[in-house]
């Protein structure tokens, strides 16, 4: 069994941004520049979105911070969206989500221009996406392809066993998975809150992406032996002997799951780190004019 280090991998995709920033200040080209935008108190959204900055600054990306009130209107925040769209210094920004209730995402994610969106949300990346054209990839699948690539692991022929079908990670990875492309080429089942006996699925997969939000919902004896297994699940869970009160676990039941495995992702140390490396992948293509010429 070979455990998928994504906090290394990270670390490592992050020196290599790092140099190629390094290229484009001797060049004498503009550095790479994310906004964000960090609506409410959100204790979970303030950490991704600190996590974020910080990482901009790690790779010597300029970055900015852009907090307001849960009390912001909906106009407010649209009104802000355009100022970014407008803002020829700023190469791409994100919108933390979720929003507070009188917020309506979707009209916010639809203002969001395309070229900057490096979360690739808005419907046009997602079509892009859908028909492999030029786009910029939602983090989490992108990160997840990234470590499937970076660790050699075969996909082109294999079944892949999606569990989730949420919009940012298991209908995307679906899609991903299953076209023709170098970390594509699987036979994809996409099941979710409704398929029947998904275990059944699961057992037949080579390849499993757990995305499903519920703690340690892969069993060991849902996983087929020599499975590469990728758990995007990170759920906290009541742990009173832990100093914070509780801890972090996965969709997946690691120790029953791991010893059957060829690969496994652990939580956390796993997908979680990649996602944050491919916001600053997305960020430099966006800089680079790569996506839309
Ligand atoms: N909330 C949870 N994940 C994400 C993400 O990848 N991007 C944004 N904008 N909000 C999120």
């Amino acid at each position: 069994m070979t455990l998928i280090d994504g906090k290394a991998l990270s670390a490592t995709i992050k020196e290599e941004i790092a140099a190629e920033v390094e290229k484009i200040k001797a060049s004498g080209n503009k550095v790479p520049h994310l906004a964000a935008v960090l609506v409410g108190e959100d204790p979970a959204s303030a950490v991704y979105v600190r996590n974020k900055v910080r990482s901009c600054e790690k790779v010597g990306f300029k970055s900015t911070l852009l907090k307001r009130p849960a009390d912001i209107t909906e106009e407010e925040v649209l009104e802000l969206v355009h100022k970014l769209n407008d803002d020829d210094d700023i190469d791409g920004f994100i919108v933390q989500l979720p929003l507070p209730k009188h917020i309506n995402e979707e009209r916010i994610t639809l203002a969001i221009d395309p070229r900057k969106d490096v979360d690739g949300f808005h419907p046009v990346n997602v079509g892009r996406m859908a028909l492999g054209l030029p786009c910029y990839l939602p983090a989490t699948p992108f990160g997840i392809l990234t470590m499937l690539e970076r660790y050699g692991i075969e996909t082109s022929g294999k079944h892949a066993v999606v569990i989730g079908r949420s919009n940012i990670v298991g209908t995307p990875m679906s899609i991903l998975l299953s076209r023709k492309s170098k970390t594509g080429n699987c036979t994809v089942t996409l099941t979710h809150s409704r398929t029947k006996d998904l275990p059944a699925f699961a057992r037949e997969a080579d390849i499993i992406i757990a995305a499903i939000g519920i703690p340690e919902f892969v069993k060991g004896d849902m996983v087929k032996e020599g499975a590469v297994v990728i758990d995007v699940g990170i759920n906290r869970v009541e742990a009173p002997d832990r100093p914070r009160g509780y801890k972090l676990v996965g969709d997946v039941a690691f120790d029953e799951v791991a010893p059957k495995c060829s690969f496994i992702t652990p939580v956390p140390g796993g997908v979680g780190p990649m996602t944050v490396t491919s916001l600053l992948l997305n960020t430099l293509k966006a800089n680079r004019n790569e996506v839309y010429r």
